[in-house]
C-alpha cells in the first residue's frame, strides 16, 4: 500500500450534510473511508482511456414520462445507437415515473457516447452507467494451449 496523502476538499454545507447521513446509514467509521470507497467505485466503473475496448454494461435511467416528449426522445436516441444496444427494459414505477435499464455492448467510446447523451437528457432525473470488459477472463497469449 502506498503512503497516505492528505487533501482538502471544498464542499457545500447541504451536500456535506447529505454525505454525513450517507456515512451513518452505511456505518462508515470516517469520512475518509467513505471518500476512498467512492473514488474506487468511480475509477472501477470508468471505461478507461482506451475507447476501443469491448465492454458490456447497463445504462439505468429514472425519469418522468410526463416531461414533454421525453419518452419519445429517449426511444429515438436508442434507435440512433441501436448497434450497441442489446435490450431495453422499461418499468412504469407509478403514474408519472419510469425506470429504464438499457443493456449495452460494444466499444467503450460508443457506449459512453450513448450513456452520456441519455443521462444528460433534460428531464432525466437520475442516470448511471455500469461497464465491464466484455472478456474479463481472457487468457494472455502465452497461456493459451
Ligand atoms: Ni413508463
Amino acid at each position: 500500500m502506498s503512503e497516505l496523502s492528505r487533501i482538502g476538499v471544498a464542499i457545500e454545507g447541504d451536500l456535506l450534510a447529505d454525505f454525513d447521513a450517507y456515512l451513518e446509514k452505511h456505518h462508515y467509521p470516517s469520512r475518509s473511508e467513505a471518500f476512498r470507497d467512492l473514488i474506487r467505485d468511480a475509477l472501477a466503473t470508468d471505461p478507461g482511456p482506451d475507447e476501443r475496448t469491448e465492454v458490456v454494461g447497463t445504462v439505468t435511467l429514472v425519469y418522468s414520462h410526463s416531461t414533454r416528449h421525453l419518452g419519445d426522445r429517449i426511444t429515438a436516441l436508442q434507435h440512433d445507437h441501436h448497434a450497441c444496444i442489446v435490450s431495453t427494459m422499461h418499468v412504469h414505477l407509478d403514474h408519472d415515473d419510469c425506470l429504464e435499464v438499457v443493456v449495452v455492448r460494444g466499444r467503450a467510446g460508443k457506449v459512453r457516447e450513448l450513456a452520456d447523451a441519455l443521462i444528460a437528457m433534460k428531464g432525466v432525473r437520475q442516470g448511471r452507467l455500469f461497464l465491464s470488459p466484455a472478456q474479463p477472463h481472457e487468457t494472455a497469449p502465452s497461456e493459451t494451449r
